[in-house]
């Protein structure tokens, strides 16, 4: 299974709606509402690029089969840079097929290769286990868990996970 990380354009505008305008997926992120209108989609999919030009995130749009299927970023980089957050999410109809764990190889690569990072840490909420599990799968060391207040105020335990260099 071949799958690239490249940088995001404008013009995958409409397969990036596609994706997160999908009451499954934004549940799990912040920032996308549901539905997701196409002008919402393209202010988000406009920041992700200006942030990938100004060096604080470094988001990359996951192609599968040559198709747009999803992103995957590092971000929030620590005072130093040494340390990015990782988040990623794909279309549902794209989920099991082993793609993320794919490209969270690629990203972590270029993570500590190219960035020269020390350290990239991740999250995952106890009732979205396939998120925890492709952590796991990359070798992700679990952390600690706290109960957090996301998604409408819901108390939720989020689960804590870092990988070093
Ligand atoms: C989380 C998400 C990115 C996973 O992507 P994916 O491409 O389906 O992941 P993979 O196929 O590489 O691996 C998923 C793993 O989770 C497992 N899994 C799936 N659902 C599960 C569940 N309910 N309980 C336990 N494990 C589960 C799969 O079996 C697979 O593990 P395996 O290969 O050992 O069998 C995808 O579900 C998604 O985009 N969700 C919405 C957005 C999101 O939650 N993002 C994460 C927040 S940062």
């Amino acid at each position: 299974m071949k799958i690239t990380l490249r940088k995001p354009k404008l013009s995958d505008l409409k397969k990036f709606r596609n994706i997160f305008n999908d009451k499954e997926v934004a549940k799990q992120l912040s920032g996308y509402p549901y539905p997701l209108s196409l002008k919402e989609a393209r202010k988000n999919l406009q920041n992700t690029i200006n942030q990938n030009k100004k060096g604080n995130y470094y988001e990359f749009a996951i192609i599968y089969n040559k198709k747009f299927v999803g992103m995957i970023v590092l971000e929030k980089p620590s005072k130093n840079k040494k340390t990015f957050t990782l988040r990623y999410a794909i279309g549902r109809k794209y989920w099991n097929k082993g793609i993320t764990t794919k490209a969270i190889k690629e990203i972590i690569k270029f993570g500590f290769t190219k960035l020269k990072l020390k350290k990239i840490v991740a999250d995952n909420d106890e009732d979205n286990p396939a998120s925890g599990k492709v952590l796991e799968k990359n070798q992700f060391k679990f952390i600690k868990k706290i109960k957090k207040k996301r998604r409408g105020n819901k108390r939720i335990n989020v689960l804590f996970w870092e990988l070093k260099k």
